[in-house]
């Protein structure tokens, strides 16, 4: 099966979060399986400074985008996972110091990118079975596949998936000519939103198959709030809006590999490989050496969706106590930023806050840390859970999306069973979350049964291979229905 994705960033190439990792990881996995895998991404500025070898394709062309044409090159990168990559470089567009940052001529360069990697679905030397399109950036795609035919094969089916419906590319009515679609899709039941043209929508509504990242984030999504505004196009598509839990590259995430460790450790010398880690990112840090309180982490975007607030409402309860010291790596939102370094400031001695986007120290963390907490007001999957896991750490999670479907609370049943994977609290306020990871401390000083937890934790395989076997089932049951009619 010849497999075409796109997306807005993808490891190894440029990150922001967890779309990175799933799109970068993914077409490896699916290769696994036996798929010729093509990847498409911009050539952001990043991913041409990491070192990588990326080569022009000897693929050009213009993009019409309203009155005028853009010029697209493509540059093509081996990607070791056993797919290629393409880049669409335009560095008008993406030689820009950030990924994302609510550029004014944003509906012009993403609406760009969607527009070239549809036209680089029907260019390349064989038809693809499926181009499948990852979150907003790239939700015209299955539209423009449908509408501007016969640009691929009618035997090509578009798959949507949804990594997270609070981010919808909205723009006003003005810029619907960008699209290169006719006016009569600018409709309540197709693209138009609000008056407004909205591209995660349109994804949804002209994919031949929609996904999301979780089953339980599938049936939040379909209602309000989880729809933010989309249940009901959503609702309309039940039948279709599949839900799968995210894998994790089970390579870059190896606690026994990990060279940002400077002691690899699995489950059977956990203890010393997390003691190693702990006075290396101290060390690093400049704060004083471990001294036997646990480690509770953070590491995430510094957003409302994370529930950073009930964060820096448990420093404040917990970190004067002397039971646990803190470490935060994020960043975003400068609120947030200015809050966490206040908490620091006036409980010292019990809190590292790191501010900036640091993958090895993310992977050194997740060794370091005991607990790692996820507090999200709403999570569509969630990744640190599964590396938290992996690393022999007890995630901290609310119970909401793919959090309820990867973790499993700590209670005398799921001890006995061998199914408790962490402690989860259920609502969005402050003395849940101090007592889940109250209830995580006095498991921590109970060496047997913190042992026992280790050991179960990092047994769980959160790898690809049976979530890329659900997605190649998805795509062979789109591929044997008809298309969905425009
Ligand atoms: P989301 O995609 O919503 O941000 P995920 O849990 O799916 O959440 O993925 C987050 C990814 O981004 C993980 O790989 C995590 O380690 C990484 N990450 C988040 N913030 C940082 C940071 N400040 N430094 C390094 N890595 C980070
Ligand atoms: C989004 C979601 C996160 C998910 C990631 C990858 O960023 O917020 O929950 O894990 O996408 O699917």
């Amino acid at each position: 099966m010849r497999v075409l994705e796109i997306a807005s960033e993808a490891i190894p190439f440029a990150k922001t979060g967890g779309l990175a990792d799933v799109a970068g990881s993914l077409p490896a996995a699916l290769a696994r399986l036996g798929c010729d895998v093509t990847l498409v991404i911009p050539a952001h500025r990043e991913a041409l400074a990491k070192g990588i070898t990326i080569e022009p394709a000897g693929i050009g062309f213009d993009v019409p985008i309203g009155e005028r044409r853009e010029p697209a090159r493509i540059l093509r990168a081996r990607v070791p996972g056993g797919f290629d990559a393409l880049l669409v470089d335009h560095p008008g567009f993406f030689d820009r110091p950030a990924l994302y940052g609510d550029y004014p001529d944003d509906a012009a360069r993403w609406m760009f990118f969607a527009r070239a990697a549809a036209e680089l679905s029907a260019r390349l030397e064989a038809p693809f079975d499926i181009v499948h399109s990852h979150d907003w950036q790239a939700g015209l795609v299955p539209a423009l596949l449908k509408l501007l035919p016969p640009v691929v094969p009618a035997a090509t089916r578009t798959v949507m998936t949804i990594h997270n419906m609070a981010y919808q590319g909205s723009f006003p009515a003005g810029d619907m000519p960008l699209t290169g679609l006719d006016w009569r899709y600018f409709n309540w039941k197709q693209m138009e939103c609000h008056d407004r043209v909205n591209l995660l929508k349109t994804g949804i509504v002209f994919a031949d198959l929609v996904t999301t990242v979780s089953p339980t984030y599938a049936r939040e999504i379909q209602s309000s709030p989880g729809g933010c505004g989309l249940e009901g196009v959503l609702a309309q598509r039940s039948g279709t809006v599949a839900g799968i839990v995210n894998g994790i590259d089970t390579v870059a995430w190896n606690p026994a590999t990990d060279p940002y460790l400077p002691r690899p450790y699995g489950a059977t010398d956990a203890a010393a490989g997390k003691q190693a880690a702990k006075a290396m990112l101290h060390a690093r840090l400049g704060s004083a050496p471990p001294d036997g309180r646990a480690l509770v982490a953070f590491v995430g975007r510094l957003a409302g969706q994370k529930g950073i607030g009930l964060v820096v409402d448990l420093l404040h309860r917990l970190a004067g106590s002397g039971r646990a010291r803190f470490v935060v790596l994020g960043a975003g939102d400068a609120h947030w930023e200015g809050e966490l370094s206040h908490a620091a400031a006036v409980h010292p001695g019990a809190i590292d806050v790191v501010i900036g986007f640091d993958e090895g120290l993310a992977h050194l963390v997740q060794a370091a840390a005991d607990l790692f907490l996820v507090p999200s007001l709403y999570e569509p999957c969630g990744l640190t859970q599964l590396y938290a896991h992996r690393y022999g750490t007890l995630p901290v999670v609310r119970a909401t999306g793919g959090l309820v479907d990867t973790v499993v609370d700590v209670s005398p049943d799921t001890v006995r069973s061998g199914t408790a994977s962490g402690f989860v609290f259920q609502a969005v306020d402050g003395s849940e979350l101090e007592q889940a990871v109250l209830r995580g401390l006095d498991a921590h000083a109970d060496r047997d049964l913190w042992d026992r937890l280790v050991q179960q934790v990092m047994g769980l395989d959160w790898s690809w291979a049976s979530s890329a076997r659900e997605y190649l089932r998805l795509f062979e049951r789109t591929l044997a229905e008809p298309s969905l009619e425009a």
